[in-house]
């Protein structure tokens, strides 16, 4: 059985196919927004002008023709309602127009089981950590139903990234430039707020934004990403000796962050448990994900959806 998946919760537009043992192909678009946020409007113009491209290029890469897919996927939610419509839309022609099956993915919940099927973990302590959630979870035997155990109390920490480089005025306003510049930096001390497993970034955020004048962009970068991983750290801790996990995955767009990764990795160590991150390509938004849990949702009742509804709030316990 193969399954196609589109992604689109926001900047990308990804299309993965899948047989269920590999993911045959990954291919993506990206919307790069230079100095301003995410403008939901223009990034769905954009996956609408390249889906066709992706779609041929994921195909071809899989080695499989369009009317050799039996299911047809996409990210459902949560995400931009602009920018999940352009999947969905997709989707709908592409399984009418070759009479299969549809199925709806949660974007959260494909992160957690494309890095559980990698990793050959079977019930993991989840982190998922990207620019609009950051929750700590665990699932029944590793899977459906989750329940949250501990998330942030205002933004994602990857947004509190790409918000940071934006009051910083970067010239590419991204997370990954504030980890460039942190590599470089001097720790000064700045709120930290974790509450039992929850935790919250938008208070670290302001008091950085207030040292502009006085510290230098490196420092504001690195003090913000210790503190804001620390949190992550510390609440992950309490929740690995609730849970009494025996293994821990980091997923997310925020996952390919290597300084992250080794404070979680030694937390782990120091607790015997085992440590695991996907490759970067499945940790960034990709269709591939959605292929691979598509088909995993689609095996449980062999039905596809009757009636197609995005739903840019569906949180992962609701599932
Ligand atoms: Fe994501």
């Amino acid at each position: 059985m193969i399954c196609l998946g589109i992604e689109s919760t926001a900047h990308t537009i990804g299309v993965g196919v899948s047989n269920g043992k590999k993911v045959l192909s990954n291919d993506k678009g990206m919307y790069k927004p230079v100095k301003e946020g995410i403008v939901p409007r223009k990034a769905a113009e954009h996956h609408a002008q390249v889906v066709g491209e992706v779609l041929e290029r994921a195909i071809s890469k899989a080695g499989v023709s369009l009317s050799e897919i039996d299911v047809f996927s996409f990210s459902q939610g949560p995400g931009l309602g602009a920018c999940l419509k352009i999947g969905a839309g997709a989707s709908v022609y592409l399984s009418q127009k070759f009479g299969k099956p549809l199925v709806g993915v949660n974007h959260c919940h494909a992160h957690l089981e494309i890095s559980r099927f990698l990793l050959k973990m079977k019930d993991p302590l989840y982190v998922y950590v990207s620019g609009g959630n950051t929750q700590i979870i665990v699932g029944k035997k590793g899977g459906l139903p989750f329940s949250v155990l501990g998330e942030t109390l205002d933004i994602g920490v990857g947004n509190l990234f790409d918000s940071l480089a934006r009051e910083l005025e970067f010239e590419y306003a991204h997370g990954s430039e504030v980890a460039k510049l942190a590599a470089r930096g001097k720790y000064f001390e700045l709120p930290y707020t974790v509450k039992g497993m929850n935790f919250a970034f938008s208070g670290l955020l302001t008091a950085a934004v207030r040292e502009k004048e006085k510290k230098s962009a490196e420092d504001i970068c690195k003090s913000v990403m210790d503190t804001a991983f620390a949190e992550v750290c510390e609440a992950s801790e309490r929740a690995l000796l609730m849970s009494k996990k025996k293994e821990l995955i980091v997923c997310g767009g925020v996952a390919q962050n290597a300084q992250l990764c080794a404070h979680l990795k030694e937390m782990c160590e120091e607790n015997s448990v085992k440590f695991g991150v996907a490759l970067n390509e499945f940790n960034a938004d990709n269709g591939g994900m959605i292929a691979h849990t598509g088909m995993m949702n689609y095996l449980k009742d062999k039905k596809g959806l009757k009636e197609v509804r995005i739903n840019q709030y569906w949180r992962i316990d609701e599932v």
